[in-house]
């Protein structure tokens, strides 16, 4: 991405990323034994993914907006791959982390 737009790579540290991580630490100190545990970590992570799809969907529009076509088709097809991640992680909640809460009440 960096060399399509000829600007030099150089990370930051991200503070939301950062909340969240410290949020899933909380998780793990409160339920640690808990059954809710693996669906908490669950949640934890698709607030991630969430974010990361925020950001490559901004991105994205951003990179179409500018003519960039060849950054367009790499920023979606990571979108694409946060999207696919975030629908894993819901079908892994809604079964084997919480089976309860994928059945209808009676
Ligand atoms: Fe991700």
């Amino acid at each position: 991405m960096f060399e399509l737009i000829g600007k030099p790579a150089r990370g930051k540290t991200c503070e939301a990323i950062q909340g969240i991580i410290a949020e899933a630490e909380e998780i793990m100190d409160e339920f640690r034994g808990s059954v809710a545990l693996d669906a908490g970590l669950i949640s934890s992570a698709q607030a991630v993914e969430h974010y990361e799809i925020a950001r490559y969907g901004t991105l994205k529009s951003w990179a179409k907006q500018h003519g960039l076509t060849e950054a367009v088709e790499l920023l979606d097809a990571t979108l694409q791959e946060e999207l696919e991640t975030d629908q894993l992680l819901t079908q892994l909640g809604e079964t084997s982390a919480n089976p309860k809460g994928s059945k209808k009440a009676a």
